[in-house]
């Protein structure tokens, strides 16, 4: 596996490949990986002819400087594993060769972008992801990129952007990877302590309680949130927001119908975690 830190590089030892017609795969990531990033490179791996991965922490995400400065970085690591499951290329460029001086352009997806993570971290957020995935696309031009379905409206905002600007890709979301007592897998993980870690199982068991209410029938959607909200309060935590959403434009619906996104969001132990279910509602 080959590490490369410039676009001119990338590009350039992409070349013969995509003149040889390869099918190109394609990761993004803020490092520090975990089985969720390997299982999109293993299935990248599995389709793609060549497999390029990302390494940016990008901080134009990020609405909150010390989550910046605290987001777990070990790139040696991270390249050791990429190379593991079979990687070609780690881009791993620096904010410079990523924002030059006076950049003065970005990408705002409005809709899908708004809800949820768009209030919680304001809508620089998704600008910021919008941007940096916009920008990465066209570094890399891959023919397939792989996101987690952890991010559920990272991916919709992304698919939005693809469709939206013509990006001549597919998108393809893969399912959340879980520790084996259900708390789904991020790289912030590693900064819970062995209590918040505990409480941390509270998203998970928020999300249960939720899709058991629908699965036995109910389809008031504040019935629904508040089973979400009491499973967790039952853990001692309660959430920044815990709400149920059409999923494929994450606008409100009541009562529940069709596919729904349960979607939470928690601060446990100074730590910010996300998570969320898909439920096919079936008519009652
Ligand atoms: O999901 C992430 O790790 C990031 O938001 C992404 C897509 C790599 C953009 O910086």
């Amino acid at each position: 596996m080959k590490t490369v830190r410039t676009i001119a590089e990338l590009r350039s030892g992409l070349d013969a490949a995509r003149r040889a017609g390869a099918r190109i795969g394609f990761v993004p990531t803020m490092g520090f990986f975990h089985e969720g990033h390997l299982s999109l490179m293993r299935r990248a791996r599995n389709e793609c002819d060549v497999v390029v991965v990302s390494l940016f922490v990008n901080p134009t995400q990020f609405n909150d400087p010390s989550d910046l400065a605290a987001y777990p970085r070990d790139e040696r690591r991270d390249a050791a594993r990429a190379e593991g499951v079979g990687v070609d290329c780690l881009f791993a460029p620096n904010e410079a060769e990523m924002y030059p001086p006076a950049t003065a352009t970005a990408v705002v997806v409005s809709g899908v972008s708004e809800p949820l993570e768009g209030v919680s971290r304001g809508p620089g957020h998704f600008r910021g992801v919008a941007t940096v995935v916009a920008k990465l696309f066209n570094i890399v031009q891959p023919g397939v990129a792989y996101f987690g379905q952890k991010d559920a409206q990272q991916a919709l905002v992304i698919r939005r952007m693809a469709r939206d600007l013509d990006f001549p890709l597919l998108v393809e979301v893969c399912p959340t990877v879980r520790e084996p007592d259900g708390l789904a897998m991020s790289s912030r993980n590693v900064r819970l302590s062995a209590d918040a870690r505990q409480q941390a199982l509270a998203l998970k068991r928020g999300l249960d309680a939720a899709t058991a209410a629908v699965a036995a029938g109910e389809r008031d959607r504040d019935r629904v949130e508040r089973r979400g909200r009491d499973a967790m309060a039952a853990l001692g935590v309660e959430p920044e927001y815990f709400a149920v959403l059409s999923a494929a434009g994450l606008t409100p619906v009541n009562p529940l119908a069709g596919e729904i996104l349960v979607a939470v969001a928690a601060h446990i132990g100074g730590v910010r975690l996300i998570d969320n279910a898909i439920v096919a509602v079936t008519a009652s």
